[in-house]
């Protein structure tokens, strides 16, 4: 392989740009040290102008006025921040919650929901802004490229991609070289309390979850250290006193908390703080990425480690038992299709209409009680329970349930059981 007049790697896929071509790029902006650097380099390697987008997918503790000043002094053209978190809660978090949404057991996929719908407004942003390429941060060992290039592809094929952590070739120790060299303020990671400096762990967050990735985390045989945690309190610390609270769900919406009617943004939110205080939400995962690795991840993921469960506990009592069996595959399948970066197929499509049909029954109300890193579901109700408790009721005879014709049911249900054991142990 030889490398372009620029320098640049051979371009290898039919969106990716032509460093000749570029003009202006949109950059996704997060105000880390990567992006920074990049805003920088791809002003000086490609001679282009470059637009800022930011967005606020519900990520605690960020200062977007500092992130909107230190691009344009760093000579973007633009910086757009975006309040993306309605949007995302709306489209992206509630189909997650229909579909029970997890992937490999314990990733409530908030970094791969939060993927599609960044990707989709940089498009907008890019089209509006004039820029003829899309840049972003992502590695190239990691889902957020494969979930940014794939929607990018798909929504614009008129837009290019640049990706320059892929290709660049600068570990941290360079980035902070070219950071220093080209007035790029860094921010310095304090760990341990011992004052030495080292690498940070990698975040991404939103309101869905948090996830940490390298350092300690990638030795699989290193339990956790204590500094990861930023969001929920280790359950060893968490409060002595359980507490219930009770997830209100219309047609499989959350729309309530304790008794009291919330904006979807606010009630995960608070359903996120209460879950925190109590250490629920921690899942220590190792995770088969689509590249191909396996990737051990610590996720905080307090809100979804609530409505989940709660979620999932009501659809069971309003569902039948085939509907029930049946809807776990497809759930299955969903996750993988929103893993896997093909938000956009149309099976993702098709899966949500079976969702939302189902989900028209998931109306009620489940309690649980959250100690120390726990959450148990304690209470349900719901107008639309296939569930009579007189039907139900130990010992209980009579109304539609015969317990004389069971006798008839086992022979029948049993039948090729039986023929098939008697011709096997002849
Ligand atoms: N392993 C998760 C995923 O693939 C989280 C990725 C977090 N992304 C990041 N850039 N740190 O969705």
């Amino acid at each position: 392989m030889t490398d372009s007049p620029h320098g640049f790697p051979p371009r290898t896929a039919s969106y990716e740009a032509d460093p000749e071509q570029v003009r202006r790029v949109l950059l996704l902006y997060s105000g880390g040290l990567d992006t920074s650097v990049m805003l920088k380099w791809i002003q000086d390697q490609y001679d282009a102008e470059v637009v800022c987008l930011t967005v606020n997918l519900g990520q605690p503790g960020e200062d977007y006025e500092v992130i909107e000043g230190k691009a344009r002094m760093l000579g973007a053209l633009d910086c757009h921040v975006v309040d993306a978190r309605e949007e995302f809660a709306r489209d992206y978090v509630i189909p997650a919650i229909k579909a029970n949404a997890l992937y490999g057991g314990g990733y409530p996929l908030f970094t791969a929901l939060g993927r599609p719908l960044i990707a989709k407004l940089a498009v907008d942003h890019a089209r509006s802004s004039g820029c003829d390429t899309i840049a972003h941060g992502c590695t190239g060992k990691g889902n957020d490229q494969v979930r940014i290039e794939a929607t990018v592809a798909t929504l614009a094929p008129e837009l290019k991609t640049i990706a320059p952590v892929r290709s660049w070739q600068m570990g941290r120790e360079e980035e902070i070289a070219y950071a220093q060299e080209h007035g790029i303020p860094i921010k310095t990671h304090q760990a341990g309390g011992t004052g030495s400096e080292t690498a940070p762990y990698s975040i991404d967050d939103n309101l869905w979850g948090r996830s940490s990735e390298g350092r300690w985390i990638e030795d699989l045989d290193h339990a956790p250290e204590d500094d990861v945690f930023q969001l929920v309190t280790r359950p060893e610390l968490a409060p002595d006193q359980a507490e219930v609270v009770e997830v209100e769900f219309e047609r499989g919406v959350p729309v309530g908390l304790n008794g009291l009617r919330l904006e979807l943004v606010e009630l995960i939110e608070r359903v996120a703080a209460v879950a925190a205080r109590h250490g629920v939400g921690i899942v220590d995962h190792i995770e088969d990425r689509i590249v191909g690795l396996k990737v051990r991840d610590i996720y905080e993921a307090p809100a979804a480690a609530i409505l989940l469960p709660a979620h999932q506990e009501l659809e069971k009592l309003v569902c039948t038992i085939h509907q029930n069996q049946f809807k776990a595959q497809l759930d299955r399948q969903w996750a993988y299709l929103v893993y896997a970066g093909l938000w956009w197929e149309p099976l993702r499509t098709d899966l949500d209409a079976y969702m939302d049909s189902v989900n028209e029954q998931v109306t009620g109300t489940i309690g649980l009680k959250l100690y120390k890193g726990h959450a148990r579901v304690v209470t349900r109700s719901s107008p639309n329970a296939v569930y009579d408790q007189a039907l139900a009721s130990f010992g209980e005879s009579g109304g539609l349930f015969s317990q004389t014709a069971s006798p008839g049911f086992i022979e029948l249900w049993s039948l090729q059981s039986r023929m098939a054991w008697r011709l096997r142990n002849k």
